[in-house]
């Protein structure tokens, strides 16, 4: 199957962990571009061009990236999507998209404005949402990130080193001890070592 991928994107990343966790093989298909270069994006395979979208055997491609990942955990028969926790699984995973999502739109906020027509109160309310999200993580969610690995972790894992790779500056990790180590050990695991974020 073929993923269309970018080496830098964190929805990209989440799904290439959940298929080495799932046993999945992919092979990566390099996209970039934005709304205003479309280029390299895979329009064939998402109208909307927007990547991660995954080229499939048994039907049309599928995206985003929660479908994709969803796909993944069946194919490789794999319990990423555990029934019993099913609400606070999709939950966690739709609280690290959302934070994925915010930090990726303060990247583009700079790559794509021109200088003058920026907003930083509108980045700083990007920000704003992250910073609420990690300490919701870090004030009821650990007991949850301590059990065995599922999407959510992949999700969650994804999108704090998405933060360390664009945002070191904002240091989330401060006055956020236990997800500081949560995240430090989740981050050796292989599936996390080989797709570390890269600088195009
Ligand atoms: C980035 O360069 O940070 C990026 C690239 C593609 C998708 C999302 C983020």
């Amino acid at each position: 199957m073929k993923l269309h991928w970018n080496p830098a994107s964190p929805f990209a990343r989440k799904c290439l962990v959940c298929a080495a966790e799932a046993g999945v093989e992919l092979e990566k298909i390099a996209r970039g571009g934005t709304a205003l270069m479309t280029d390299n994006m895979p329009i064939e395979q998402n109208p909307l061009g927007k990547i991660p979208a995954l080229e499939r055997p048994d039907g049309p491609a599928i995206y985003d990236s929660r479908v994709i990942t969803q796909y993944l955990a069946v194919q490789g028969k794999c319990d990423l999507y555990p029934e019993a926790q099913i609400w606070e699984v999709l939950t966690l995973e739709a609280t690290a998209d959302g934070m994925m999502e915010a930090a990726v739109l303060m990247v583009y906020e700079g790559r794509t404005r021109p200088e003058e027509k920026q907003f930083p109160d509108w980045v700083e309310a990007q920000w704003s949402k992250i910073n609420r999200a990690l300490d919701a993580l870090e004030e009821s969610w650990m007991s949850y990130l301590a059990g065995p690995i599922d999407a959510a972790q992949i999700a969650i894992g994804c999108a704090l080193e998405y933060l360390d790779f664009r945002h070191e500056g904002r240091n989330w990790r401060s006055g956020r001890p236990r997800l500081d180590a949560w995240q430090a050990k989740f981050a050796k695991r292989e599936s996390m070592a080989n797709t570390v974020p890269e600088h195009l």
